[in-house]
């Protein structure tokens, strides 16, 4: 396993839609090797996901940071994910990229998505995504088709470095994770 260098924001990479992923390749060693070396970066980095373009790896595969179905935290692999909004719903929360670093901003995501992608094992997965959880895959998925948060801002008042973030902006415990 191996801590991978993080693409930083300027790199074409990540501007780049990611191809998909074969289903045939995620068995093999090569494939097994990224998925450990993403989730082992992002958990050296202290992030909440990872996103392949974030390792200047343009395939469409994130890692995050989950729950299991008794509250354990796991780590959740996704490749080739489709997501779809349940309703219209959206909120504003503070969200941070290892590839855009110390900075900090304010971010309309929906609250609740539909999850379809195959898992670390080329297993089908299906699930519903709320809160925060949808908020990451939301911001992961983004990096799959090239998007960085800023894109999404609807003010760019709402941006911050992340020091005057702890001191004037900070509030839920859950917010301003890196992804
Ligand atoms: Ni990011």
């Amino acid at each position: 396993m191996s801590i991978l260098k993080v693409s930083q924001m300027g790199h074409p990479v990540l501007r780049r839609v990611a191809d998909p992923v074969d289903p045939d390749q995620i068995q093999s060693e090569a494939f097994q090797r990224l998925v450990n070396d993403m989730e082992e970066t992002m958990v050296a980095y202290q992030g909440a996901g990872l996103a392949g373009p974030q390792v200047h790896v343009s395939n469409r595969i994130l890692v995050y940071q989950s729950q299991d179905d008794e509250g354990m935290p796991e780590i959740q692999t996704l490749v080739n994910p489709e997501i779809t909004p349940e309703n219209d719903e959206m909120e504003h929360g503070w969200e941070g990229c290892l590839s855009i670093p110390g900075i900090m901003g304010s971010v309309p995501r929906y609250t609740r998505i539909r999850v379809s992608a195959l898992d670390d094992e080329g297993e089908r997965v299906d699930y519903t995504a709320e809160a925060f959880e949808a908020r990451v895959i939301q911001h992961e998925v983004d990096h799959l088709d090239g998007i960085l948060y800023f894109d999404r801002m609807d003010d760019l008042k709402a941006l911050t470095f992340r020091a005057e973030y702890k001191m004037f902006c900070a509030g839920h415990e859950d917010d301003g994770e890196e992804e």
